[in-house]
């Protein structure tokens, strides 16, 4: 038996001036999109913002529904719609954002599980890293690439030849 250890690298900003002035801008899209998440039932709204190649920036917000599961995280509604309109571009980074109107966001928002494998998905079609860049009043966390996030995470290597 020969025991492992996966390290996890982030950086952590107090408040969004720190950034660069690239990240300030996606960062700043998500806050703004924000305002506009569905999530009257959670009261946690998060807005998220994706950065592509080609300089496009487009957003998403939490989507919530009545039958819970049928709701989607801002990060994938953001997903899916960048690649659904720019199917050939590369994702560079994508910027979450998440306050309560109710209760005190204190912690850095991080992105589920399934949004982990969504952006390691377009990270592999990608062929390049993408940054993600969370944030909440308690501060902005960026990491560079989602095995920062996901290192052990599925890949489909198994499953081809
Ligand atoms: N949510 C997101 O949109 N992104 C995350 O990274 C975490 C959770 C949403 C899902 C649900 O609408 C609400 O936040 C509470 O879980």
């Amino acid at each position: 038996m020969k025991k492992h250890v996966i390290q996890c690298e982030f950086e952590r900003y107090e408040n969004a001036a720190e950034l660069s002035t690239e990240d300030q801008e996606l960062y700043a899209k998500a806050v703004e999109i924000s305002t506009n998440a569905y999530a009257p039932y959670s009261a946690f709204n998060v807005g998220s913002a994706v950065k592509l190649a080609n300089g496009e920036i487009i957003v998403g917000t939490n989507q919530e529904n009545i039958a819970y599961p049928s709701g989607l995280c801002a990060e994938r509604v953001a997903l899916f719609s960048a690649h659904t309109l720019f199917p050939n571009e590369k994702i560079e980074s994508i910027a979450i954002f998440a306050f309560s109107k109710d209760f005190a966001v204190d912690e850095v928002v991080s992105p589920c599980g399934a949004c982990r494998q969504v952006i390691a998905e377009y990270e592999g079609i990608s062929k390049q890293p993408i940054s993600v860049i969370m944030g909440s009043e308690a501060g902005i966390i960026k990491t560079n690439g989602v095995n920062q996030l996901l290192p052990f995470r599925f890949s489909s290597t198994g499953l081809k030849n």
